[in-house]
């Protein structure tokens, strides 16, 4: 145990022998399931340096913002809740307070935290998570703040330990980063060059989890069928799900997120032919109109992604494929906003995440001509909804009277009668339990349904 361990480890025996409570941490996630697993392996680091799980910031003695900076109403959220950290210190002066995930991998995030909020005690990156009970250290130690932002990843850490949300289904990373520079995101400046896991690695955590009870894995990465790319072993992301396929156990396989200029043709079989991964893809296509995805970098036209819908339903009739869109990127006209809405009326996703263009500095297109007024931007976006909601409707009303294989993930929040989980085919279903508990994969009639879930009864 090196000694930054053993002085935050002392400091938190000396905070129990203090109050006569474990000292507790609280960790607020913004932003995407990468951050969510992050997020993951920092409650594995606070366990090992003696936190406990706090319910709520009110009672925790540490709170760790895991923050997000792909928009910025994700930056906004962060530091609205900064202003209203800085009234509980004033009352809890024991409270510690971390922040760290991606707006911190931006200087001028990190220079307007250092001179507006000096009450934030420890501030990380998203390349050094596993130094947290160094930082940690050094904060106790020295009472001031304690800042360390790495520009990259020196290895990938393979040993940091991770306190999982559920035992049933887990994240699994098989890359970090991105190299598609797609001019809106900020992504590749703040999660660094794409560096896939060796293969052999992923099996064994895979392997591990399977052999615990994990009956659901998700593959995460920014670009996962780029998967392979520079290691020195020949791997391709086909040949990894084919391999995870074979892993006794383990009952589902999903993976998020696919960019559309990689989805091959042997993935496209490999999603066909393997019978744990689900019956869904993410599939982002961002904007409709081909002069827009070319501004944007996407190195695909609609007819490709049209084209590629059409592939996946020609060999899995029934995939249900989501996409991520974006309105009033700069430049977009009526007209090629129309194309956006031509590849939903065409593609028919079962949902979609839509968002309102967001201009991130330091990304090509925060210096593009043409921004797209905010109240344009307001009416496209209403009218995209107006589209998308019949036919996600339609999409969950399909599945009226089927039996789905659900994995059952809670009680439902507003009934509990009811049990929740997620379809094979990603569908959320509210459901009569019979015998079924949380963690199971059960079959359920579906019965009704709204836009967004399914209701049924375990049969
Ligand atoms: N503005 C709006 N949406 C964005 N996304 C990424 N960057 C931006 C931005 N600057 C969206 C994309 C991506 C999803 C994770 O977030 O649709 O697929
Ligand atoms: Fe951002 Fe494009 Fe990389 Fe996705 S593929 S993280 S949208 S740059």
């Amino acid at each position: 145990m090196d000694s930054a361990t053993q002085t935050i480890i002392a400091y938190n025996k000396n905070r129990l022998a203090l109050t006569g409570k474990q000292p507790t941490a609280f960790i607020n996630t913004f932003g995407c399931q990468a951050n969510v697993h992050d997020s993951e392996k920092i409650a594995g680091l606070l366990r090992e340096i003696g936190y406990g799980q706090a319910k709520d910031e009110a009672e925790a003695e540490l709170i760790v913002y895991n923050t997000c900076c792909v928009r910025e109403n994700a930056e906004n959220k962060l530091l609205g809740h900064l202003g209203e950290v800085k009234k509980a210190k004033a009352t809890r002066p024991e409270l510690k307070i971390a922040l760290c995930g991606c707006m911190m991998q931006q200087d001028t995030a990190v220079e307007k935290i250092r001179q507006s909020y000096p009450y934030v005690d420890v501030i990380f990156g998203t390349f050094n998570l596993h130094k947290l009970p160094e930082l940690l250290a050094a904060s106790i130690e020295g009472k001031r703040q304690t800042i360390d932002i790495w520009q990259s990843h020196e290895n990938i850490q393979e040993d940091v330990p991770v306190e999982r949300e559920h035992s049933f289904k887990a994240s699994v990373n098989i890359m970090f980063g991105c190299d598609n520079f797609c001019t809106y995101c900020i992504v590749p400046y703040v999660r660094g060059r794409e560096r896939s896991r060796k293969s052999e690695d992923i099996i064994k955590e895979c392997e591990a989890l399977a052999a615990s009870g994990v009956k659901e894995i998700l593959l995460l990465g920014q670009n996962v069928n780029s998967y392979g790319a520079g290691l020195d072993e020949d791997i391709n992301f086909a040949q990894l799900l084919r391999k995870i396929n074979e892993i006794e156990g383990l009952k589902r396989i999903r993976f998020m997120t696919s960019h559309p200029k990689d989805l091959s043709d042997e993935m496209i079989s490999a999603i066909a032919n393997c019978d744990k991964i689900c019956n869904h893809v993410h599939l982002p296509v961002q904007a409709g109109s081909d002069k827009v995805l070319e501004k944007m970098n996407r190195s695909y036209t609609k007819h490709d992604f049209l084209e590629l819908v059409r592939k996946l339903r020609a060999v899995s009739p029934d995939i249900r494929i989501t996409t991520d869109i974006i309105v009033g990127f700069p430049g977009e006209t009526e007209e090629d906003f129309e194309d956006t809405l031509d590849v939903v009326r065409q593609a028919r996703f079962q949902n979609a995440f839509t968002f309102k263009y967001s201009k991130r500095t330091g990304t090509p297109a925060a210096i593009m001509d043409e921004q797209v007024p905010d109240e344009v931007v307001g009416r496209r976006f209403t009218r995209l909804l107006d589209e998308l909601t019949p036919i996600v409707y339609e999409i969950s009303a399909s599945n009226i009277g089927k039996v789905v294989s659900v994995l059952v993930e809670g009680v439902n929040e507003g009934d509990t009668n009811l049990l929740t989980g997620r379809a094979d085919d990603n569908s959320i279903v509210h459901f009569k339990a019979a015998t079924a508990q949380i963690g199971d994969i059960v079959d359920v009639k579906i019965t009704g349904c709204k836009t967004f879930y399914l209701v049924g009864e375990e049969v």
